[in-house]
């Protein structure tokens, strides 16, 4: 039986098995790639997408979970065909080296910035203690994510 869910405003569906990780849905499936697998154990953050509202990692998601549900992936998250105002900060900050952990880090900030507008330096590198970099040493990520939230 598919699976159907919602993907960045999308109606898709899926033949997949039930347990299936999310991720290998999205990115195999849809060839939505801006997800990254990277250690598939729940602990980089680097597979983030938001499902109905709440930033899930993937790798751990089973696709059947995903049923008639939203999901936004990194994609969906860009301005038209832009960047969005964060996207814009964490390049004008220069944030991104590798760029294997941005998305997962993009879904997470957005998602925490649309729910805390006005947060403080330790509120943002909280939020990110799901989400690891191995190249930028956090502070201009956090930096990016203060200054989009105009602080
Ligand atoms: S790949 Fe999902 S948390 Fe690392
Ligand atoms: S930019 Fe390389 S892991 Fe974060």
């Amino acid at each position: 039986m598919a699976i159907e869910m919602t993907v960045n405003g999308d109606v898709r569906r899926s033949m997949a098995e039930p347990m299936t990780p999310l991720i290998d849905v999205l990115r195999d499936e849809f060839h939505l790639t801006g997800a990254k697998p990277v250690c598939r154990e729940g602990f980089c953050g680097a597979c983030t997408v938001q499902v109905d509202g709440a930033p899930l990692v993937a790798c751990l998601t089973p696709a059947g979970l995903a049923e008639g549900c939203e999901i936004r992936t990194i994609e969906g998250l860009s301005a038209g065909n832009g960047l969005n105002p964060l996207q814009a900060k964490l390049a004008e900050h220069d944030a991104v080296q590798c760029g294997m952990c941005f998305p997962g880090m993009v879904v997470t900030l957005t998602h925490f910035l649309a729910h805390t507008p006005h947060p403080s330096r330790d509120e943002v590198r909280a939020a990110l203690t799901g989400n690891a970099c191995r190249c930028t040493g956090y502070e201009r990520i956090v930096a990016a994510a203060l200054d989009a939230a105009g602080g």
